[in-house]
């Protein structure tokens, strides 16, 4: 668990024309990573960005990055996001088996970033069980994967309880990321079941002033958390 909860704000939904503006100003508002969602035309029916993304934002200086795979092969490409200087990566569970999975998780340790497992709505939390010790984070879809600006799927929330409980059971605190749909109204229901970190592309880049909408999202998030705690 974090000490408090940050925002990951996605570049998806920023103004790709001046990205470093866009990149610099979530930071400065308390980001706690850039979220960039690969996709992969194959795993979801989107095309977006890939390697020379991760690796120029990592040219701007010490922006921690969080790169979501959402591609087919992720064991082969793997070594290509690791060389471009990310923090934190996710591969999805319904791309791998379990040997793969663990694989996987084996490969972004030795590449020296926090390694993460991401599930689709439809997938149970069951698929987490063999490898949640090893996990620095879990990332549970609110959405389908594969666009920006849907709405968050009712009932995440008690995902993300479930990750906490089997977190518990087994003796480890793995992160809870929430992407899809976050926002103000839906950042509450999964802060108050032991979300960290909340994935947000429209409600902060698509808003009039990205930093404010940050900053308001994370406080009732964090309020949410605290109540929950009885803080
Ligand atoms: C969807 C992506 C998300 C998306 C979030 O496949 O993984 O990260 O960009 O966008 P919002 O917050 O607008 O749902
Ligand atoms: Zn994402």
């Amino acid at each position: 668990m974090f000490q408090s909860v940050k925002i990951c704000p996605s570049i998806l939904s920023a103004d790709f024309t001046r990205l470093g503006q866009e990149v610099d100003t979530v930071v400065n508002a308390g980001a706690g990573f850039i979220h960039i969602d690969v996709m992969d035309g194959h795993f979801v029916p989107n095309l977006t960005m890939g390697v020379p993304v991760v690796k120029q934002l990592r040219q701007r200086g010490n922006v921690p990055l969080d790169v979501h795979l959402m591609i087919d092969n992720p064991l082969e490409q793997l070594p290509w996001f690791l060389d471009a200087g990310c923090d934190m990566i996710s591969v999805h569970a319904e791309t791998l088996d379990l040997d793969g999975l663990c694989r996987a998780v084996q490969i972004m340790h030795e590449g020296g970033v926090l390694a993460a497992v991401a599930i689709k709505p439809a997938t149970p939390t069951s698929v987490l069980k063999p490898v949640i010790k090893e996990l620095d984070m879990v990332l549970v879809m609110s959405v389908e994967p594969g666009f920006s600006g849907q709405s968050y799927i009712e009932g995440t929330d008690a995902k993300v309880a479930e990750v906490v409980r089997m977190s518990n059971a087994a003796g480890c605190s793995p992160l809870i990321q929430v992407d899809g749909g976050i926002g103000k109204t839906t950042a509450p229901l999964v802060c108050a079941e032991g979300a960290d970190l909340l994935v947000c592309g429209n409600a902060v880049f698509a808003q009039p002033d990205p930093a404010a909408s940050l900053k308001a999202i994370q406080e009732v998030g964090e309020a949410a958390r605290l109540e929950a705690l009885n803080l």
